[in-house]
């Protein structure tokens, strides 16, 4: 093959990547994940960050992605739910550890669960504590939450275990926002 060739074909196999990367994104606008694997110092540990656009989720809604094979609930709260989440006791906590990767062995208050300051944004993975049955969200149990229908545990709108068999609040993943819309899980 000569030079020539060579450089066609570089390119041709350029042109297609950058077409299927654009299709990825175009596709998903609504919810997508992208793995980065264009950075080129991509490694394994890279590989397990993905960045999800959230410009796309509205208050009140739930956004689910799979990450390192689990689920994870992206929730933007409403000002209800911060509220409720911002006037619990801690002393009512079933788990008074925040479970938050971004702040380790902080005390579960509903700031050291969230995101952001503003407490809209709350990331968790979407795996019951109990024995790993996938929580139902948008409000759902006896304190606006989530619930596991698996053995019945109630989780409030910071995602802390409030009453059930399930020991501790979900668990909050390595997550930032790296844009106004982008957050990284990893
Ligand atoms: S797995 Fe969720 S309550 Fe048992």
């Amino acid at each position: 093959m000569s030079h020539a060739d060579e450089h066609v074909g570089t390119r041709r196999d350029f042109l297609y990547y950058a077409t299927a990367g654009a299709g990825t994104v175009a596709a998903g606008a609504a919810a997508w994940t992208l793995v980065n694997q264009m950075n080129p110092s991509a490694d394994v540990q890279a590989l397990a960050s993905i960045q999800v656009d959230v410009s796309g989720v509205a208050e009140g809604t739930q956004l689910t992605v799979k990450w390192l094979g689990k689920p994870v609930f992206i929730r933007r709260r409403t000002p209800a739910e911060i509220e409720a989440g911002r006037a619990v006791d801690l002393n009512d906590l079933i788990d008074q550890n925040a479970e938050n990767a971004n702040k380790p062995g902080e005390p579960a208050t509903d700031q050291n669960r969230t995101l952001d300051e503003a407490g809209e944004w709350l990331v968790q993975i979407g795996v019951c504590t109990h024995l790993g049955c996938v929580p139902i969200g948008d409000g759902a149990g006896d304190f606006g939450g989530w619930f596991c229908p698996c053995h019945g545990s109630h989780y409030d709108t910071a995602g802390r275990i409030r009453r059930g068999p399930a020991p501790q609040n979900l668990h909050i993943p390595v997550a930032e926002f790296i844009s106004d819309t982008t957050i990284q899980l990893g």
